[in-house]
């Protein structure tokens, strides 16, 4: 897929904001966070796609065995790899449509807040499936279009780039998951900014 398709231009541009940024999420992040914990155990092996700048990788390697956070663009990856030190995290460099990694290799896989600006992200969890282990867990918290939103917020995002390909609701969410070889763990909704976040648990059937 050509750069411009999937955004990645804007995402290597706003790398080095990307942390100051998203300091106005850090007690929703704190609290999504906390959800997710009670599903990881200290055995696990985790692939996290869309890492961003590492903004769930250093609340929650240290809760498992190995973590691997990897984005497609080097220069979140680079931001991410400054932000902290944690011995059982290595980084990479992976497109979450066409992973480079074996089939059923990771107990867990993570993808936070990518899914909705993918747009091809049936690609995406089918990589997932094909990389996680049977039964294994694929954690995606995502914002959603349920309630209240910051609708200027939005519009001055997308003015400066940013771009959502699916702007789902929680229910369509979990309906888009499940379609796709995943049985529905949770789904609880978090306060985030702009938008709600729905922090989606399942496991591969
Ligand atoms: C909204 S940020 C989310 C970052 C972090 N996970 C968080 O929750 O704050 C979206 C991230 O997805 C990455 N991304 C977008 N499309 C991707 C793809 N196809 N494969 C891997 N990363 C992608 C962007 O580079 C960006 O870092």
């Amino acid at each position: 897929m050509d750069m411009d398709k999937s955004n990645k231009r804007f995402w290597e541009r706003f790398a080095f904001l990307y942390t100051g940024f998203m300091k106005k999420n850090d007690t929703a992040y704190t609290e999504l966070c906390g959800y997710i914990r009670k599903h990881l155990t200290h055995a696990d092996s985790v692939l996290e796609l869309a890492c961003g700048t590492g903004q769930l990788t250093y609340r929650l390697a240290g809760e498992v065995n190995a973590w691997t956070a990897t984005d497609f663009s080097p220069k979140m990856v680079e931001e991410a790899k400054k932000q902290g030190k944690e011995a059982n995290i290595e980084f990479g460099v992976e497109d979450a449509t066409a992973l480079t990694y074996n089939d059923d290799s990771f107990d867990v896989v993570v993808i936070a807040n990518a899914l909705h600006i993918m747009p091809e992200p049936d690609k995406a969890l089918s990589e997932i499936c094909r990389v996680l282990k049977q039964g294994g867990l694929l954690i995606a918290p995502t914002f959603v279009y349920d309630g209240n939103y910051n609708k200027l917020l939005i519009w001055m995002m997308e003015k400066v780039g940013f771009r959502t390909f699916h702007n789902w609701k929680a229910r369509e969410l979990k309906d888009f998951v499940t379609s796709y070889g995943f049985t529905l763990v949770s789904g609880e909704i978090v306060k985030a900014k702009p938008l709600d976040e729905c922090i989606l648990i399942a496991h591969k059937k």
